[in-house]
C-alpha cells in the first residue's frame, strides 16, 4: 500500500473531541446517558469522547454490516457504494433503551444508510431522546437525509482511515485520520 496522507491530526482530533464532550456535558447537565457505540469504527472515539463527559454515562454496542451489495474495499475507493443495500444487525444492544438519553457515537456519516437504519431500530425502544455523535461528516455522500447532531469534522469524499477507522480491518489503530489515495488501487 502506498504512503497515507494525513488529514487530520492527533492534536486537533483531541480538542474537537474535547469541544464535542463538553457540548454534550452541557445539553445533558444533571441527567443520565447511555453512549451507543457502533462497531468496530467508533471503539477509539467512545473511549476518548466518554472521558471527556462530565455526566452519569453507561457503554453499549451495536454491530452492524451490509448485505452482499457493499462492493469490495479497492472497487467502493475506486467509485464509491452509492447503493442503498441493506443493513444487517450483527450485534444487538444489551438492555432496554426505553426512558433512556440514548447517543448513538459513530465513526463516519457517509451515505447515512447506517445511522437511518440504527434510529429506526433504537426508537423501537422508545428512548426518552436520541442523538448521534459523529466524529467525521461526509454529506456530499448523502443518499439519505440524516444529520448528525454532534459533529466533529466535515471532510470532502476521501476514504479516510485511522483513530477507528479501516480500510479492510486495517489502520484502525492510527492515531491520525488519513486519507487512502484513490489511484493507488486496482
Ligand atoms: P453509511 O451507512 O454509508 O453512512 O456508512 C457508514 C459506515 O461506512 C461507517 O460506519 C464506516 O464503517 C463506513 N465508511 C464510510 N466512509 C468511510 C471511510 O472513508 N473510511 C472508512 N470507513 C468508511
Ligand atoms: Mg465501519
Amino acid at each position: 500500500m502506498t504512503e497515507l496522507k494525513v488529514l487530520i491530526e492527533r492534536d486537533a482530533i483531541a480538542k474537537r473531541v474535547a469541544e464535542m464532550g463538553a457540548d454534550i456535558t452541557r445539553d445533558y447537565a444533571g441527567q443520565q446517558v447511555i453512549l451507543v457505540g457502533v462497531l468496530k469504527g467508533s471503539a477509539i472515539f467512545l473511549a476518548d469522547l466518554s472521558r471527556q463527559l462530565k455526566l452519569d454515562a453507561t457503554f453499549d454496542f451495536i454491530g452492524v454490516s451490509s448485505y452482499g451489495n457493499r462492493p469490495s474495499p479497492t472497487q467502493e475507493l475506486k467509485s464509491g457504494w452509492d447503493s442503498t443495500g441493506e443493513v444487517k444487525l450483527t450485534k444487538d444492544v444489551d438492555q432496554s433503551m426505553k426512558d433512556k438519553n440514548v447517543i448513538v457515537v459513530e465513526d463516519i456519516l457517509d451515505t447515512g444508510l447506517t445511522l437511518t437504519v440504527l434510529k429506526k431500530l433504537l426508537l423501537a425502544h422508545q428512548p426518552r431522546s436520541l442523538k448521534i455523535a459523529a466524529l467525521l461528516d461526509k454529506p456530499s455522500r448523502r443518499k439519505l437525509p440524516l444529520q448528525g447532531d454532534y459533529v466533529g469534522f466535515t471532510i470532502p469524499d476521501e476514504f479516510v482511515v485511522g483513530y477507528g477507522l479501516d480500510y479492510a480491518e486495517r489502520y484502525r489503530n492510527l492515531p491520525d485520520i488519513c486519507v487512502v489515495p484513490r489511484e493507488s488501487h486496482g
